[in-house]
């Protein structure tokens, strides 16, 4: 499956509160700041398909704001709750811009969040 990179925001406008959504695609796409750098995920919880975007980000986390479910931003890794892990999307930063790769087909019925 080829995907194909995206400009999302400069770094440097990169929001303080430590996110930002965007669509790409038809994907939503949840862009977070860790200790470690910035992080991309599919904007959708594996347990009821809540956009994660509104739900809080602490200590690399992203929380979901319906019923609590925690994941690992770096690996999309479930570790609050017994979900499935999130989707990861490659990230890089070219020229100060941070940069999101999705696939250029758009999303199925199961990767998009509700309401979306
Ligand atoms: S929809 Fe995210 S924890 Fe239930």
């Amino acid at each position: 499956m080829s995907e194909t990179f995206h400009p999302i925001v400069a770094e440097s406008d990169f929001p303080e509160e430590g996110k930002i959504a965007a669509r790409l695609e038809g994907w939503s796409v949840l862009v977070v700041k860790t200790d470690d750098g910035f992080r991309a995920v599919n904007d959708r919880c594996t347990h009821q398909a809540a956009l994660l975007s509104p739900g809080r980000v602490r200590r690399g986390a992203i929380m979901c704001p319906l019923h609590g479910a925690r994941f690992e931003a770096a690996t999309g890794r479930c570790i609050g709750g017994a979900y499935a892990d999130l989707r990861v999307f490659p990230l890089r930063i070219e020229n100060g811009m941070i940069e999101v790769a999705v696939p250029d087909t758009a999303p199925g019925p199961d990767e998009r969040p509700v309401g979306v």
